[in-house]
């Protein structure tokens, strides 16, 4: 697709991988909208990358309808949903609590599908889009203290086939992205300490990625792209 003037929407785009991809999608020209839970991240980014913000939380139905009212009321269309809107909690199983596991699922699973089905009743209609799920590697194979996230993950996975399977008639293009490790605010986000340094994923090589799948030509697609580090040291 030609990504001059196709309009964007981002969730998550305040920040890290999602702020990656605006940047770059904006850059390439195409008109963008942003969304995050935390007005004042979210206006700053706006107000740097040149794109439209939208106040709204992926897990809330009432944000997920008002967030397509405002898209087509800025824009009149919508070519791309990026689903990138995702946190994680990594807990011992015998210390899971329901609270944790359910915001991650809140904003991970439902949070991606509310946007999707938004998204597919517009593309329906106009017989074309894109939908990008940004993932994880933590969707390809499970790991210690990842019930919530990694389970999360594979749960996206698993509604990118099911997407895929009913939007392909209409000219929809469904792909998952699973980026490896990404130097952002993820790792404070869940609490963790993150080591930094050169050789691990910047979120530009992300967004590098998803502008490069979007901008094959219409007739294909990648359905999966994973990124790894070439040679990350911790
Ligand atoms: N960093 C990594 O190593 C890594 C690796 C693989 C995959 N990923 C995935 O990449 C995606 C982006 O993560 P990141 O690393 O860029 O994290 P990040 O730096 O913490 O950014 C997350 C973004 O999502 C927004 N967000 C979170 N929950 C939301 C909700 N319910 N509704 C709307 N916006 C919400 C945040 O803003 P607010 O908090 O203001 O809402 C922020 O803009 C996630 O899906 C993550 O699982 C990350």
């Amino acid at each position: 697709m030609d990504l001059k003037n196709a309009v964007a929407l981002i969730t998550g785009g305040s920040a890290g991988i999602g702020r990656s991809i605006a940047e770059t999608l904006s850059a390439a020209g195409a008109r963008v909208a942003i969304t995050g839970r935390d007005q004042g991240r979210l206006a700053e980014a706006a107000r740097s990358l040149g794109v439209f913000p939208i106040h709204a939380d992926v897990s809330n139905e009432q944000d997920v309808e008002r967030t397509y009212r405002e898209v087509l009321e800025k824009f009149g269309d919508l070519d791309i949903l990026v689903n990138n809107a995702g946190f994680g909690a990594f807990k011992n199983l015998v210390d899971f609590d329901r609270a944790s596991f359910d915001a991650v699922f809140a904003t991970n699973v439902t949070g991606a599908m509310l946007m999707a089905r938004g998204a597919a009743r517009i593309f329906i209609t106009r017989n074309r889009g894109n939908i990008i799920n940004i993932s994880s590697t933590a969707g390809l194979r499970g790991g210690a203290n990842g019930t919530a996230y990694y389970a999360s993950k594979f749960a996206l996975r698993g509604m990118t086939e099911c997407w895929r399977a009913e939007l392909r008639k209409y000219n929809v293009r469904v792909m998952l992205v699973n980026p490896s490790e990404v130097l952002t605010n993820f790792a404070t986000v869940a609490g963790f300490a993150q080591k930094v340094n050169e050789t691990k994923l910047r979120s530009e090589e992300i967004a590098h990625a998803v502008k490069a799948i979007l901008e094959m030509d219409d007739r294909g697609f990648t359905p999966e792209l994973s990124v790894f580090a070439t040679n990350p040291t911790d």
